[in-house]
């Protein structure tokens, strides 16, 4: 697995939409430890367990890194980590809870590159990535893959770009929410190639791929994580992955330069953050294990398995963390600002 770059290109300036944001409701799952190595020198640090907010439905890409991290963390940790969803607006719901829970390490976000979109999206967003937690770490680099359901016409990229821009009135695409990756995905393909379609919401691309494999929806583009199930059972038809190099567990997938859209190259990572005045203690105890986790063999394995891949121990950090958000923040502003694109 290569490293997905994330490099949004000015193309997307072009393109003037204006969006609604959407809501959603509540999911839950949890892990439970498998043994306990003890958490460290944390102050009693953790001696309860401990709740994993995935901003996105249970059963999409965020919430399978969530869990697959988080059994690692918990054995390590001594203690069970809860994963919970809590979708809607793209994942700002769960962000906002996070902002304001007790700062005590109990309860922890796991959010993706929207948590870098969300302040230039949303004109009211109740909190400041910046200011109001502290980063735990980064956890992965993920591609993501553009994909139709299984008997929709176009065969290539070529193709669907073509068909895409022929029947822009009546062509669907679903996505996460507004701030969402594959929200995002969809925006650098629309501006790509000149055309607007209608973008049809959900409150994660787990349910979204449900209904793409049953024919509800076009196309969408979505994280290998989601995807590569379906597309090596062939319940869903793939055009290209959109890193700068292919995938290795999807080699015959082509990428999006290779497939004639090379300004469509997006690729997803993923955080974990903690309320601003959490302990530095508890911050670096959840650090530690973050490492160890990453560090697994069997992460390593199952994400190989999806196209994805941890990232370097050095970036599993709270300043890997910080330097990645607050880069993002600054790639997406111009371009989101100058595209118009707002949630309201
Ligand atoms: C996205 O589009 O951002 C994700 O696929 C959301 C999810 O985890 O469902």
């Amino acid at each position: 697995m290569r490293h997905a770059r994330f490099r949004p290109f000015a193309l997307l300036a072009a393109l003037a939409l204006a969006v609604s944001a959407c809501s959603g409701g509540t999911g839950s799952g949890s892990e439970a430890p498998e043994g306990s190595s003890g958490g460290g020198d944390a102050g009693g640090y953790p001696d309860g367990s401990i709740t994993f907010v995935v901003p996105f439905a249970a059963g999409g890409p965020t919430d399978t890194v969530t869990r697959l991290v988080a059994e690692p963390m918990s054995a390590e940790l001594g203690q069970q980590i809860v994963v919970q969803n809590v979708e809607g607006a793209g994942g700002t719901v769960a962000a906002g809870e996070v902002a304001t829970a007790e700062p005590d390490g109990y309860t922890v976000l796991m959010h993706h590159i929207g948590m870098s979109t969300a302040p230039t999206l949303y004109p009211d967003l109740p909190y400041d990535p910046l200011v109001d937690y502290k980063t735990i770490g980064l956890v992965t680099e993920v591609p993501m893959t553009i994909i139709a359901r299984k008997d929709f016409e176009p065969t290539t990229l070529e193709e669907l770009v073509a068909y895409v821009t022929e029947n822009a009135d009546t062509v669907t695409y679903a996505n996460a929410g507004i701030g969402a990756a594959s929200h995002l995905c969809g925006l650098l393909f629309q501006s790509a190639i000149g055309v607007t379609v209608t973008e049809v919401p959900y409150d994660g691309t787990g349910p979204a791929l449900t209904d793409l494999v049953g024919g509800q929806v076009d196309f969408m583009c979505d994280q290998t994580t989601n995807t590569t199930g379906q597309i090596e059972a062939g319940e869903v038809k793939a055009y290209a992955v959109t890193t700068p190099e292919r995938v290795e567990s999807l080699p015959d997938l082509p990428t999006t330069a290779e497939a004639g859209l090379p300004e469509v190259e997006v690729g997803v990572w993923h955080g974990l953050y903690v309320p601003a005045e959490t302990p530095d203690e508890v911050v670096q105890a959840l650090s530690d294990a973050l490492k160890i986790a990453l560090a697994d063999q069997n992460v390593i394995d199952e994400l190989a398995k999806l196209g994805a891949a941890p990232v370097p121990e050095d970036q599993a950090t709270p300043e890997g963390l910080t330097e990645k958000l607050e880069s993002q923040i600054e790639l997406w502003r111009p371009i989101i600002e100058e595209a118009g694109v707002t949630a309201s």
